[in-house]
């Protein structure tokens, strides 16, 4: 069995002394196969990233079981944030500015051409390293070429291509230049089966090959809607550092009984942050009873902080936090505690002390926040979720629904939330928790696996 990424489930940094420092990273698909045991007849491929991966890669040190790709840093740049980032999410979430992008000229051909160069290293490690018949399973939209490159080297090998983000309606997805759409769709099709998160998002996909391919042909489509590790979670949640950043947190948040707002994500452009920090000064000019009763806990932690729109997105942020901070803070209050360093124990910790879980992105492949607040969360919690989030399929009965550009009505879904009353606030929790669990990461995975080998 054979995974492939483009973020692997270990980085490795270079020690003061020259040594060589692994971290694992987080992520449902990381701890979906550590669940499965590290077999010694599965390969996870990867890219090196940053000069730790490489010296690991030069060195030979990389871990038993994963194989990093060296790919020449230019050509993954112009792959990952050239194309991947700036092209393919930008398509999937719906985040061009249209009347003035996308523009599709000479650079983005040549960008074109490395996101080629770097899926057919993958496809070549793969078709390398794969025993006669084995299972290959790709991830997501920076290996969309990988599935039919790697069928024309190896017809015997099952290969599934699973997708993390949404799939764009097909009149959107009709923007990309003719030959590119085509050549993603039957790259895609290469796979034998296909996997989304909902089944939205694979109902865009096949109308966007019935309208642009004529049809899926011989591939099969799932929907395999990822899951909450609540067994990781709680367990990692009760930890001494995630104790003390609760006592660290209360502390910031101040005041008796007072309630919190939480929302933790990568500063990402579709996660609508900035929109959630202006529905909830609007609840605090609306409804002024709630000033010195509520504080906002955002946590927006850096991400493809390359990209200039990403880094103009992460200021605004910050400009909005603190405007909200000096209208309406007190000498006993602030009313958006904002952090932006990554901290997976303090996001925990922001967790536990929810009252209300805010999740309103503009799209949202799944939302795995969504899920991972109301299992962790000590007392329950209200959740506001977006309907453009995955996991609205799932959680949309229990949550407060919102229409993610709908500042007014985000505004007043936070009072709902804020206004819950207990009993109904631990029957909505148990219900979330009963779906945000239905599929855990390992199962996810293996049910993968087991449709690939059907
Ligand atoms: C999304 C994508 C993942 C990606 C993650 C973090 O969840 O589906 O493939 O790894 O964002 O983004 P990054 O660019 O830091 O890998």
């Amino acid at each position: 069995m054979l995974v492939a990424s483009n973020r692997g489930p270990v980085t490795y940094e270079v020690r003061e002394d020259g040594s060589l420092n692994a971290r694992r990273g987080g992520g449902g698909l990381v701890s979906g196969l550590s669940a499965i045991g590290s077999d010694a007849n599965s390969l996870w491929v990867c890219s090196a990233l940053g000069d730790g991966d490489r010296e690991a890669v030069r060195r030979g040190e990389a871990e038993a079981g994963v194989r990093m790709l060296a790919i020449p840093a230019d050509v993954h740049e112009d792959a990952y944030n050239g194309i991947a980032n700036s092209v393919l999410w930008f398509v999937n979430h719906m985040l061009y500015q249209t009347p003035l992008e996308p523009v599709f000229d000479a650079e983005f051909r040549r960008r074109w051409a490395s996101y080629e160069a770097y899926n057919r290293a993958f496809a070549q490690a793969l078709a390398d390293e794969a025993a006669e018949g084995a299972s290959v399973v790709v991830q997501d939209y920076h290996l969309c070429l990988v599935p039919g490159m790697l069928r024309a080297l190896r017809p015997d090998l099952r290969i599934g291509h699973f997708s993390h983000t949404p799939w764009a309606p097909a009149d959107y997805f009709r923007m990309l230049p003719y030959d590119i759409s085509e050549q993603l769709l039957r790259g895609m099709l290469g796979a034998d089966r296909l996997g989304f998160l909902t089944r939205r998002w694979a109902d865009a996909f096949t109308a966007c090959c019935t309208d642009l391919v004529g049809g899926l042909g011989d591939t099969r489509i799932g929907v395999h809607g990822l899951g909450a590790d609540a067994d990781f979670l709680r367990g990692r949640a009760h930890e001494p550092d995630v104790e003390e950043r609760m006592a660290a947190l209360r502390a910031e948040i101040g005041g008796v009984g007072r309630k919190a707002i939480v929302r933790v994500d990568r500063t990402e452009l579709s996660k609508n942050i900035v929109r959630g920090l202006l529905a909830y000064r609007q609840l605090l000019e609306d409804r002024p009873e709630w000033r010195e009763r509520v504080v906002h806990v955002a946590f927006a932690y850096p991400s493809r902080q390359d990209l200039a729109v990403y880094r103009d997105y992460t200021a605004e942020v910050q400009r909005v936090a603190d405007d909200i901070n000096k209208a309406y803070g007190t000498a006993t209050w602030t009313p958006v505690v904002l952090h932006v360093k990554d901290d997976f124990a303090r996001s925990l910790a922001a967790y536990r002390l929810a009252d209300v879980a805010l999740v309103n992105p503009i799209r949202d492949g799944m939302n795995l926040v969504a899920k991972e607040i109301p299992v962790v969360s000590d007392e329950g919690c209200a959740l506001v979720l977006s309907r453009e989030a995955g996991a609205y399929e799932e959680l949309g009965e229990d949550a407060i629904v919102v229409n993610p550009y709908d500042v007014t009505q985000t505004a007043r879904a936070l009072e709902e939330a804020l206004t819950m009353g207990a009993g109904e606030r631990a029957e909505r929790t148990k219900r979330l928790v009963a779906a945000a669990t239905a599929l855990p990461p390992a199962q996810w995975f293996l049910d993968q696996l087991n449709a690939l080998s059907d």
